[in-house]
């Protein structure tokens, strides 16, 4: 049977499982449907500890989200930001400073159409559906330029979504062609999966979560690196996400199979 929710349009398919809905259900948050869970459960059995790496990689976010604030940045663009579970952007953002403005871009039109109704009221912050490969199509969105001036630093966000772009799209290039559209001052924010940790549960997990959803490319310290080629890595650099400037009591024993860093273009 069908879940009918008000906050599906009628265009999604909710008889096959959507990875920004599954990442919701692994967050605790309500958007999903029974397929996105049996799915996502899926992928948690494989790896029990996967929650922790997800509710690690959005601690991640805060904190970045807090640092860019603290170090002037005004405009945040989000890309791949799914369904505001835990956390979002523009309330860390916001709060830290009022004038901050957001723009979030999923492909995924639930994780869309949940996010406009979160901003409904919400002057700063917008949600636009669209690709992460057409970063031109993004940066010249009308919605997208009534809220954020490209001569000015902005923050790129791009959370756990570049390992689902594979090697042969050219990831790297793909960040490059943002990057030479931002001005000086901006910054690039980055988690990705990684099989450094020589994980096996964790390497389970990701061909189950291949099988049921989208091949992730799991990627090298080195390869992380590279895709923040024309960015200057701030402190403390590359690392596992949960050891990216934690606070006093955070855990930083787990999610050793994210790697996150943001980087200043000069
Ligand atoms: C694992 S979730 C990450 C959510 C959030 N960035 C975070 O780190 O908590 C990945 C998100 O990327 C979105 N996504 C996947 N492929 C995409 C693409 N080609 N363009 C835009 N968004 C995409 C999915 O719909 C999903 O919401």
């Amino acid at each position: 049977m069908v879940e009918q929710l008000n906050w599906v349009p009628d265009t999604v398919d909710t008889g096959k499982p959507s990875m920004a809905r599954m990442y919701d259900y692994a967050l605790g948050g309500s958007h999903n449907f029974a397929v996105d869970r049996e799915a996502a459960e899926r992928v948690l059995q494989a790896n029990p500890d996967g929650r922790l790496g997800m509710y690690a990689n959005r601690a991640f976010l805060r904190r970045a989200v807090r640092f860019l604030v603290e170090s002037g940045v005004r405009q945040f663009l989000d890309i791949g930001s799914g369904i505001p579970t835990v956390g979002n952007v523009h309330e860390v953002a916001q709060s830290a400073n009022p004038d901050c403005r957001v723009v979030y871009v999923d492909i995924d039109p639930t994780a869309v159409i949940h996010s406009q109704q979160i901003l409904a009221g919400n002057g700063r912050a917008a949600a636009i559906q669209a690709d992460i490969r057409e970063p031109d199509r993004i940066l010249d969105d009308p919605d997208l330029r009534a809220l954020l001036d490209l001569d000015q630093p902005v923050a790129l966000l791009m959370l756990c979504i570049l390992h689902f772009i594979p090697d042969d799209q050219d990831p790297a290039g793909l960040v490059g062609r943002y990057r030479d559209r931002l001005a000086p001052g901006s910054y690039l924010a980055v988690s990705h999966v990684t099989g450094d940790d020589d994980s096996e549960s964790h390497a389970n997990a990701m061909n189950v979560y291949s099988r049921v959803m989208t091949q992730v490319n799991l990627r090298t310290r080195a390869q992380v690196a590279a895709l923040f080629a024309g960015f200057d890595l701030v402190e403390p650099g590359l690392v596992f996400v949960s050891r990216w400037r934690p606070e006093p009591d955070d855990d930083t024993t787990t999610a050793l199979y994210y790697y996150s860093g943001v980087g200043r273009r000069p």
